[in-house]
């Protein structure tokens, strides 16, 4: 059966010192986590986080983002072949962040997905609709955009590496969470969409994390639903309190 995981971006926040000091607050709480975990700090932490967390069980490291390029003259960009050598086993890719600031659409993240499995990362690709979308009713089109495009050209051995995270961009940071039969709703579409391209076996073994202002206290409900497999946190994640209440209230698996 599918892995529940718990995620925690930490996008473009805290200093060295901060971060080693919130995954050791975190190993306090919870060196060993009945849930997959995931952390995902930025690029220059990847080290001393593997570091941190390399002999522990069910604790991974990501990268919040990856070059769809191989290697060569692309000044300041981070390739997949680089984060794969630091010992880091994840990588986000797609999140509405990069969609909407840095541009990228569902062909250069096809390219960034296809990198990250060539180098033996799995993405973590997040999928989600603007208020716009949600207001207009148009959301599981865009939802469905997102995956068929950048997603559905991988065999399905490759498939079987993604982890899927439903983000509405609505719900990210601003404290308005999807409710659970809102985001359950998507969950289960995104579900049928790989049940109707891989088979159902695939499908249900795909784990489908829920993200947009998720917090201890609206988890319990976000995760008891059917097909959300765990959460992708953001700002709670930067609370070692917090993301342990969150990591605690996944369903057992
Ligand atoms: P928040 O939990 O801060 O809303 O962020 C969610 C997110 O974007 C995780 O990738």
């Amino acid at each position: 059966m599918r892995k529940n995981i718990v995620a925690g971006n930490w996008k473009m926040n805290t200093r060295l010192d901060d971060a080693v000091a919130l995954v050791d607050e975190f190993l306090n709480l919870c060196s060993e986590p009945q849930t997959s975990v995931i952390l995902a700090p930025p690029f220059p932490y990847l080290v001393p986080v593997v570091e941190l967390t390399k002999d522990l069980n069910n604790i991974g490291v990501a990268a919040q983002n990856c070059s769809q390029n191989a290697s060569g003259a692309f000044t300041g960009e981070v390739s997949a072949e680089m984060i794969a050598s630091t010992g880091a086993e994840y990588v986000i890719v797609g999140h509405s962040e990069r969609r909407q600031y840095f541009k990228e659409d569902e062909l250069i993240l096809s390219e960034k997905v296809n990198k990250a499995l060539q180098n033996d990362l799995n993405p973590i690709y997040c999928v989600g609709e603007l208020r716009d979308d949600r207001e207009n009713g148009n959301y599981k089109e865009v939802i469905e955009k997102q995956l068929t495009k950048a997603l559905f050209h991988l065999s399905e051995l490759e498939m079987r590496k993604v982890i899927l995270a439903y983000e509405p961009v609505w719900a990210i940071g601003t404290g308005l969470t999807a409710t659970p039969e809102q985001a359950e709703e998507v969950h289960a579409f995104i579900r049928s969409l790989l049940a109707d391209q891989y088979g159902d076996e695939l499908a249900n073994a795909t784990s489908i994390l829920y993200g947009g202002s998720c917090k201890p206290d609206n988890a319990t409900e976000l995760f008891a639903c059917e097909n959300i497999d765990g959460g992708l946190i953001g700002g709670a994640s930067l609370k070692a309190a917090e993301f342990h209440a969150i990591v605690n209230a996944v369903k057992p698996s």
